[in-house]
């Protein structure tokens, strides 16, 4: 036999036999969209870093969750922007608050033809923009703050929320939510625990999007990005506290431990496409750099073949778009 005798190129001979030989694929079904409500707004308010992404008024948000539905997608995770902040986060518990109010209208607009989920953290709603209450000496009290967390996770249910995804990085966390569900006769609301979040330069973005007010950062409670194994600890005592999924956050610069915590999970495994890979994608398009659609693709992609099993992601519409059109 002639050398070489084994030639992988036969494969990739045709998009036929591309197709034919994919190992990864991606569907609509597997992509969440986050979404942005402001309390206030009387259109849609465009967010200078991720162009393409808004603050939703009401309207424009039921009007995203229909077309969500339209495009097969599998969630929508929704994030709140109130106008009044307070040091306790007290919007988050208000069952008028903007985001506890958003629920109700996406789910009164969609129903459960769309896998509703919420963002249960403080960050949004404090006038400090931590995740948590503060101690005498500004530090994030853990304890404290799960208090608050059990509150807020029987409000989002009640809500309309199928889903919770509790992204503060308190330490116990998911056992809170889930026991305070359980106690309110919420068994069936699931939550999608945020397990191994680091602390990212890559959310940059996002406290534009939800006008943060934090001075500092999160180092105290969210992940080191040093950190690989210790992301098993996380992601294991999440589903010891009850998580029905989990998540790992950023994405792109963490596709090592996606694929640690695809390996050892025996629940969905999510990935967060979060504001900064999303700016930088389409930052280097804007400038004519990379060919924006197919980089999109790539990267969620990657996301998926590491071992997400859904991918949040700014872009869930328009790739399902994409997705429909065959392209
Ligand atoms: C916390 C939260 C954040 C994001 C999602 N949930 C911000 C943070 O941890 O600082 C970031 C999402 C993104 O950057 O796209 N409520």
């Amino acid at each position: 036999m002639s050398f070489p005798n084994r030639r992988p190129r036969r494969l990739r001979t045709s998009p036929a036999m591309r197709r034919l030989t994919a190992e990864t694929t991606l569907a609509a079904q597997q992509l969440i969209l986050p979404a942005f409500i402001r309390e206030g707004l009387s259109e849609p308010h465009p967010i200078s870093s991720m162009p393409g992404v808004v603050q939703h008024t009401t309207d424009s948000l039921k009007a995203a969750a229909a077309q969500a539905v339209e495009l097969g997608l599998g969630g929508i995770m929704l994030f709140g922007i109130p106008e009044q902040r307070d040091a306790t986060g007290s919007a988050g518990i208000d069952p008028n608050g903007v985001l506890n109010k958003a629920i109700g209208d996406v789910r009164a607009e969609v129903g459960d033809e769309l896998v509703i989920m919420s963002d249960l953290c403080l960050d949004e709603f404090t006038d400090h923009g931590h995740c948590g209450v503060l101690d005498a000496s500004g530090r994030v009290d853990n304890d404290a703050t799960l208090e608050i967390y059990a509150q807020m996770a029987v409000i989002q249910a009640q809500s309309g929320a199928h889903m919770l995804g509790p992204s503060g990085m308190m330490d116990g966390q998911v056992a809170v939510v889930r026991q305070a569900l359980d106690a309110a006769g919420l068994q069936d609301t699931a939550v999608l625990a945020y397990a191994a979040k680091y602390a990212s330069a890559f959310y940059g973005p996002f406290r534009e999007a939800v006008d943060s007010q934090l001075a500092g950062d999160r180092r105290t409670y969210q992940m080191d990005a040093s950190n690989r194994r210790e992301a098993l600890i996380e992601v294991e005592l999440d589903l010891a506290e009850g998580a029905d999924m989990v998540m790992v956050k950023p994405a792109m610069s963490y596709l090592d431990i996606v694929a640690d915590v695809a390996a050892m999970s025996p629940v969905p495994v999510s990935a967060y496409q979060i504001s900064g890979e999303y700016a930088m994608i389409e930052a280097a398009a804007a400038n004519g750099w990379i060919d924006r659609r197919s980089a999109i693709m790539e990267s969620v992609l990657g996301i998926r073949r590491a071992g997400a099993d859904t991918v949040l992601t700014y872009w869930a519409s328009e790739l399902a778009l994409w997705l429909k059109e065959g392209k």
